[in-house]
């Protein structure tokens, strides 16, 4: 194949239990993704190397263009991991939809992405698990991305049990627009002490119920068990704590941090509420989007 078209989807998480920082650095996750159907667009081509090896270009002058791009990354671990031939060039556009650094995997999910138009482009028919393979060695939240729908995420975020997904709730998200740092949010979340955080005791009974919620598909189950740790080391509490209070006002049937934040997501029961709490939302937050859940992650487009 010369080219593909591949859909990245966002994700929020409706749960994250943070555990302790293992040796190789990272942290120990407990969580509950959950694929969005707000997306970024990738257009992917082989050239005959010209331009360079791997050139990768956006539409959102945020994102490195570079190495330092994870979809940079995810083509020269897929070629790593798979000794595909490198001859030629692979050149890459990135349509931005999701926002930067908000906590919604948008760079991981155009790496997830880049692995299934790889495999696409260079016709190897990969199974699910080597495709994951790749993805856990280029970032934590790719692995997700590439399965996506609704699921139980652990380890480092390498480990992904799929659940029946939920059907497509519609969500609005509110965000200061500003970028966060995951790292930065990870070394305050080391630096709290154990009674700022809930007791692992709630935690964990919040997870069984969020996880009972989620298999009888019952909103309410959901929306009263939706938990982030990470919310506790935000930046911009405040904000967060803001954006919550007036999307729950505004008729939200609950809300959340996502990730590493800042972007908070509120569930609404139908498009009518939906319009109602972006109404609101919009006095006071810079980015709002309304989206739905999706039972599906990376997608190469036909
Ligand atoms: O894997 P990824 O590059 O997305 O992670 C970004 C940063 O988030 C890491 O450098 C690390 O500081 C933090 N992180 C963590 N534990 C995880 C996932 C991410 O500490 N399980």
């Amino acid at each position: 194949m010369l080219g593909a078209k591949v859909i990245a989807r966002a994700k929020l998480n409706l749960f994250l239990d943070v555990g302790k920082k293992r040796p190789d650095g990272y942290h120990e996750l407990r969580s509950i993704m959950q694929s969005l159907e707000l997306a970024d667009e990738l257009y992917f081509r082989r050239t005959d190397g010209s331009t360079g090896r791997i050139v990768v270009k956006c539409n959102e002058e945020r994102v490195p263009h570079g190495e330092e791009n994870l979809v940079y990354k995810a083509v020269e671990t897929f070629y790593r991991k798979t000794k595909v031939s490198e001859e030629g060039g692979i050149e890459v556009f990135i349509n931005k939809r999701i926002p930067v650094g908000a906590g919604l995997a948008g760079g991981s999910a155009d790496a997830a992405a880049a692995i299934l138009a790889m495999n696409h482009i260079f016709e190897l028919g990969l199974t699910t698990a080597a495709l994951l393979d790749i993805a856990s060695g280029v970032g934590s939240d790719v692995p997700f991305c590439l399965v996506g729908g609704t699921a139980v995420v652990t380890g480092r975020g390498e480990k992904v049990e799929s659940l029946e997904p939920l059907p497509c709730y519609h969500v609005v998200l509110a965000s200061s627009g500003l970028e966060v740092s995951t790292a930065e949010v990870y070394r305050r979340f080391d630096s709290l002490l154990d009674e700022e955080l809930p007791s692992s005791k709630e935690i964990e009974r919040k997870f069984d119920s969020l996880l009972d919620g989620v298999k009888i598909r019952d909103i309410g189950g959901i929306s009263a068990n939706l938990h982030n740790s990470l919310e506790f080391a935000t930046l911009q509490k405040d904000l967060v704590e803001e954006y919550k209070k007036v999307a729950k006002f505004a008729g939200a049937i609950a809300a959340s941090m996502t990730g590493s934040g800042p972007c908070v997501f509120a569930i609404v029961s139908g498009l009518e509420e939906a319009a109602e709490v972006a109404w609101e939302l919009e006095k006071t937050a810079p980015l709002i989007i309304v989206t739905s859940f999706s039972e599906r992650g990376a997608q190469v487009s036909t």
